[in-house]
């Protein structure tokens, strides 16, 4: 997949600068070797100006800062589409009020960088680490997860989503372990104190070593509102006095920051003033490489920046040999006179945080052990995984504060802006991948909440309640959320729009059946459960007008039929026109995308969705009708005969879409003229007129009523799916389901010259979790299939573990989806998002998504 422009419904991120070889040139490339002596200095004055220039830039745009958010004036006529639902908003419930947003304050919530801490809030406090890393014998700076780092693993081990993590990094010949805690000590400000502490050791064997004999790292604070931070004092020794740093905000009052060790360390330090905290790591490396030239030195000068602006970031170096430890302490509530301080800094470094450390990482176990259970059902070494996968998703939770842009709607006129501001919003959010999309995806996030509900209820609803809060007026909910300066410093400038004429499936659905039938099964405490009813209660609101949304925007020609509206029917560039909104980007559709199409995963979606809400609905008593409304569209959708007739291709013995096709359809190199040029272009060529018929690609979108357990366990139709399955000519494979069978004509077939397949082949966890939930459920149900479920399941569940832990073993990731050839991980790493699902599949933990009606 490396460095492609194909356009996914999770677009590609920007290259680095570290791959860009003409940027990199201009970069501060600090030559390891030259540590100490003065550096060769004709190619690199042009670093010495660039910093200047940054330098007056940063300081003369600050003050712009603050007018940047929600500039646009639109008058009277503010569009609908950036207007948000009229509803009391779900996170002003007193649920998420006091005790349980005061607990959350602060976290990991920066899940971009390797280690970075940050509160909920949209201008905080932030804290991070970077070190010199080497590649090509240069040093080069690691801050951004970003994959041309080459890290051999990062991750968490354990992390508990609140006040707690332990994270290991391998950079090469070193070796990194960060913990974070939490602690509410006496007298502290809201949201209490924490501590981060780093381990460094290098590994002992090969060539390496020598390189990493001293470790170079950067601790930095950083005030988003750009609150003055005053520096302890010019000479910084630790041994004298721990005392770094120190600022007061509003939040949290008065506050500092202490740094412990036991070590020999060497500090320096810089300070700067500027909003552009998102490419800190750039500020950074110039000026060491500035310091390097005026000194030879590889450390920071010991300034504050340009005199007469107190800087809003202070970073300090930490150089020492290998190995070391270095203790964080954050202390808040600092400006009270009798606070304890001493007391609790004591409690956050050294052997009082290496005890703490060890006790949470203990009842990490213990509450591992109890929500999944693991013990009889798989091995150790497969244990491990599963703790990685949980610990990755609940430590990859971020919080992002921001306006999407909104592509402007045909008929509104906005003189200037080719786009639209959503409203200032927060989101806190899991993401997919660290490195890949750092963000808020919608479709993923179903998926996401299957498993943290199971750990953590209260985080679930948090998560949940930020998505709904981001309803418009018309029910629409934008699906890549691209908050703030640091998200959108990840995606290319093309990929920002979020056009609201597109969906996305509603996968916080799957979660919303979990929660209810898990109160059904008696699963929560009675106080759990009451949350849980009253948040239903009050996102039912926006939970209809979501659902009707996409009843009235996605509908179809024919009655109970919808489709993802929004393809391309223009392109010829495109073999088969992709399907973003649908989540399974090129999976194929029909040839020639028309009003007449019927997305069969769509309407699946639509029952689950009318399902969980005709439930809610009885639920919380809150019947005037809308009971009535749902039950009635329930008992349409899940009629079988009708689903039959629309979608069963009894030929084929398969669901299918139903659309304008035609399977004879090429891509064709064409010469172009292009002014006096002539290019060669890949274009679509069409052999046969395209008629209405069913769409004949066996694949994830036909198994949609499978895994909807829509069949009934008697039907043939059950046996005719389970062909399918097990079949190693279409989509059966050792290591998972294929997403699109062997035997489609768009197998592994490119979309264009630049898009090479991506649903239409590859294994995917969030589909595969889908299926063996369908196939458990079948295996459980009385009928001539019973058995053969089963056996299916059996296989299909350690296949999956299986490969995902070689995978893991094998190169330190969960990856993105895995060859369905060889079983080897593609596509981004690490994928700690819905590939987390293979801890549910070893504890057999499955969603009751679609079967809710049968209570
Ligand atoms: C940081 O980002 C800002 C705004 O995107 C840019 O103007 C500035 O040049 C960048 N600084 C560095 C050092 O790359
Ligand atoms: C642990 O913390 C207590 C105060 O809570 C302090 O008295 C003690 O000295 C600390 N122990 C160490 C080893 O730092
Ligand atoms: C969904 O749309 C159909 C067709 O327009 C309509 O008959 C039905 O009442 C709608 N259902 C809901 C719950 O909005
Ligand atoms: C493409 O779709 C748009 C919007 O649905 C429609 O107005 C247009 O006529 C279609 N064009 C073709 C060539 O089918
Ligand atoms: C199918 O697509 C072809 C080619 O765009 C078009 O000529 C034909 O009218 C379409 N058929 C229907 C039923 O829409
Ligand atoms: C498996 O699928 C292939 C291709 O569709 C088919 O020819 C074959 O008969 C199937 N095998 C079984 C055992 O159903």
């Amino acid at each position: 997949m490396a460095g492609n422009t194909r356009r996914n419904a999770r677009t590609r991120p920007k290259p680095s600068i570290d791959d860009d070889p003409i940027n990199n040139d201009k970069k501060s490339n600090l030559n390891h070797k030259k540590e100490r002596t003065r550096f060769r200095s004709s190619s690199r004055i042009q670093f010495y100006v660039g910093f200047l220039a940054i330098f007056a830039f940063a300081v003369s745009t600050y003050f712009i800062y603050s007018s940047f958010m929600n500039s646009i004036d639109y008058g009277s006529q503010k569009p609908r589409v950036i207007t948000p639902f009229p509803a009391p908003k779900l996170m002003d419930l007193p649920q998420f009020q006091g005790e349980h947003k005061e607990s959350l304050y602060w976290g990991t919530y920066r899940p971009h960088v390797y280690l970075g801490v940050r509160a909920r809030t949209s201008l905080s406090l932030i804290a991070g680490l970077m070190w010199l890393g080497v590649k090509d014998g240069q040093y080069v700076m690691r801050h951004v997860c970003q994959d041309s780092d080459n890290l051999g693993t990062y991750g968490w081990t354990h992390h508990n989503g609140r006040d707690y993590g332990r994270q290991l990094i391998t950079d090469h010949g070193l070796k990194l372990e960060t913990n974070f805690l939490k602690l509410r000590g006496k007298d502290s400000g809201y949201g209490g104190d924490w501590a981060v502490r780093m381990d460094v050791q290098s590994k002992k064997s090969g060539p390496e070593e020598d390189i990493y004999g001293t470790g170079h790292f950067f601790f930095y604070v950083a005030d988003e509102g750009g609150h003055a931070i005053s520096l302890s004092r010019d000479v910084l020794d630790i041994h004298e006095d721990s005392l770094l740093a120190s600022g007061s905000r509003r939040d949290v009052g008065g506050w500092q920051l202490h740094l412990e060790s036991a070590d020999n360390l060497e500090i320096h330090y810089s300070g700067f003033k500027t909003p552009h905290i998102h490419n800190l790591s750039d500020l950074v490396q110039v000026n060491l490489a500035h310091q390097i030239r005026r000194s030879g030195r590889l450390q920071l000068p010991d300034n504050l920046g340009p005199l007469g602006h107190s800087p809003n970031i202070l970073v300090f170096q930490i150089s020492a040999k290998l190995p070391f430890k270095a203790d964080f302490a954050f202390v808040s509530g600092t400006e009270i006179k009798s606070s304890w301080l001493e007391e609790r800094v004591s409690r956050l470094t050294g052997e009082n945080l290496s005890k703490q450390l060890m006790e949470k990482k203990n009842e990490f176990e213990d509450k591992f052990q109890r929500c999944f259970n693991l013990n009889d059902k798989v091995d150790s070494e497969a244990s491990v995984v599963g703790k990685a996968a949980i610990a990755n998703l609940l430590g990859g939770i971020g919080y992002f504060y921001g306006q999407s842009k909104i592509s402007v709607p045909k008929n509104f006129d906005i003189k200037g802006d080719d786009y639209l501001l959503y409203w200032p919003a927060e989101l806190y959010t899991a993401v997919p991948s660290r490195s890949f999309f750092p963000r808020g995806f919608l479709w993923d996030e179903g998926f996401h909440q299957l498993l943290i509900w199971r750990w953590d209820v209260h985080i679930c609803l948090d998560i949940i309640g930020h998505w709904l809060d981001l309803l418009n007026i018309d029910g629409w909910i934008p699906r890549e959320q691209i908050l703030g300066a640091e998200a959108l410093s990840k995606v290319p400038e093309e990929f920002v729009l979020q056009h609201p004429t597109n969906g996305n499936p509603p996968t916080l659905f799957l979660v919303l059946h979990d929660l209810i039938s898990g109160i059904k099964m008696g699963k929560f405490s009675p106080a759990e459960s009451s949350e849980i009813s009253s948040f239903l209660e009050h996102a039912s609101i926006r939970l209809d007008a979501w659902f009707k949304w996409f009843n009235t925007s996605q509908l179809g020609k024919d009655p109970d039929s919808y489709f993802w509206h929004g393809r391309d029917n223009i392109t010829i560039r495109e073999l088969n026109p992709k399907t973003l909104s649908s989540g399974l980007d090129d999976y194929p559709r029909a040839s020639h995308p028309n009003e007449d199409e019927r997305h069969l995963d769509l309407r699946c979606w639509m029952l689950l969705a009318a399902d969980c809400l005709h439930t809610i609905v009885k639920l919380t008593k809150n019947h005037d009708g809308l009971g009535k409304e749902y039950d009635f569209i329930v008992k349409r959708l899940s009629n079988f005969e009708s689903l039959n007739q629309m979608h069963y291709d009894e030929a084929f013995g398969a669901y299918f879409d139903f659309g304008n096709h035609t399977e004879k359809v090429r891509l064709r190199s064409q010469l172009k003229m292009n002014g006096n040029y002539a290019n060669q272009e890949m274009v679509r060529e069409v052999l046969e007129e395209p008629k209405l018929r069913f769409v004949p690609h066996v694949g994830y979108v036909s198994l949609f009523p499978f895994m909807g357990k829509l069949i009934p366990p008697g039907s043939w139709i059950l046996g005719k799916q389970l062909d399918l399955i097990s079949n190693s000519s279409t989509l059966w494979t050792n290591y998972g389901i294929r997403s699109l069978s062997k035997t489609s004509s768009l197998y592994m077939k490119r979309n264009t010259e630049h898009d090479p397949p991506y649903w239409r082949g590859p294994i995917w966890m969030n589909m595969n979790y889908m299926i063996l939930s369908a196939l458990h459920h079948y295996s459980e149900a009385d009928g001539p299939y019973k058995m053969r479920a089963r056996t299916i399941y059996e296989e299909l569940r350690s296949n999956l573990i299986r490969n995902i832990m070689q995978n893991y073993y094998k190169t330190g990731y969960l990856w993105e989806q895995y060859d369905q050839k060889t079983g080897k991980g593609k596509g981004a790493r690490p994928f700690t998002g819905w590939t987390s699902l293979v801890l549910l599949i070893m504890s057999e933990s499955y969603s009751s998504g679609w079967g809710i009606s049968n209570f």
